[in-house]
């Protein structure tokens, strides 16, 4: 293992490790959501997980935060945590009180959707300050704001707006502040669900040059869900295809782009637009120059 502070040990080194993971909906009609999904997480990187509608993203989301339901139950396999502070967690094999602990300081999510789960009778304050709170070894009051104020202004937020009401800020500005919730604790790996596909297209770029940044700061790692592979492209470093509940690809973007193996990833490349039919928004043709510039 590297000997090396910072939570950036050199390209390869997992920090999470998930193996031959199935994931059952144990509903009249049993859905296998995920099946036998091997891949790592590492140290970070961004990697970027595509794939359609109800392919199984979320539900593995979930599952590698132990976050998932019944019915969702695991059928079978492993997600380990290779902490950076040393030792591997069993994740599926927590206790509550361990999971509680693991949850936001060592991996957290920021989930489909987030952007409405705030709650609307409590400021943006109260509620990052929950959070930290939550935890052990949670500083004074003091420090702790300090703390909410610099995760604010870390994702581009106005300090001032920890007196503000969820309804008084805008849908990126609320999608912000749910990413500044994940980076709370200082976690070293950040799972996002489709964080930016409700906002418009250049709040959308806004916040994913800030994610990049902060990445390249603080050195997480970054799984980054949507359907949006053009997007991928540009930010992730390795994508993951899921097709149907199995992760069928899994590559460096520009490997991915240039090579795909898989027909479907190849179905999806083919399926957009190039760079010249289309005007403004993303570039759609992969790893560019301009997408360097992004990352
Ligand atoms: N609570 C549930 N009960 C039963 N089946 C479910 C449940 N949640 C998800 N599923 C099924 O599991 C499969 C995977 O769903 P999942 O939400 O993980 O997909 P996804 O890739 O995240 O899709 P999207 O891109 O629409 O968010 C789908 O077939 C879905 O219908
Ligand atoms: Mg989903």
């Amino acid at each position: 293992m590297s000997t090396t502070t910072s939570q950036q040990a050199g390209p390869g080194t997992a920090v999470v490790s998930v193996r031959d993971l199935t994931v059952v909906y144990e509903t009249e009609q049993p859905v296998t959501a995920v099946k036998g999904a091997t891949l790592d997480l590492h140290r970070g990187e961004i990697l970027g997980l595509a794939g359609e509608s109800g392919c199984g993203k979320t539900t593995l989301a979930y599952a590698v935060n132990r976050l998932h339901q019944p019915p969702a139950r695991i059928a079978s396999g492993s997600v380990t945590f290779h902490d950076r502070d040393g030792g591997d967690v069993d994740v599926l094999a927590l206790a509550d009180e361990e999971l509680r602990r693991f949850r936001w300081a060592k991996l957290s999510m920021v989930f489909q959707g987030a952007m409405n789960a705030l709650n609307p009778v409590r400021t943006i304050g109260a509620q990052l300050d929950d959070t930290l709170r939550a935890h052990d070894s949670s500083p004074g009051r003091r420090a702790r704001r300090e703390r909410c104020a610099d995760v604010l202004t870390r994702v581009g937020v106005d300090p001032g707006r920890l007196r503000s009401y969820p309804h008084e800020l805008s849908g990126g500005m609320r999608q912000r502040v749910m990413i500044a919730m994940a980076m709370l604790l200082e976690p070293q790996v950040m799972i996002m669900d489709e964080p930016t596909t409700a906002l418009d297209v250049v709040v959308q770029r806004d916040i994913l040059r800030e994610i990049v940044r902060l990445r390249d700061e603080l050195g997480f790692a970054v799984v980054f869900i949507t359907h949006d592979l053009p997007l991928l492209l540009e930010i992730s470093d390795r994508i993951a295809v899921m097709l149907r509940g199995e992760v069928v690809e899994l590559d460096t973007a520009q490997n991915l782009y240039r090579n795909a193996n898989h027909p479907y990833t190849r179905k999806l490349l083919g399926s957009f637009p190039s760079l010249h039919g289309e005007r403004g928004g993303f570039v759609r043709t992969g790893p560019t120059e301009e997408s360097e510039g992004l990352r």
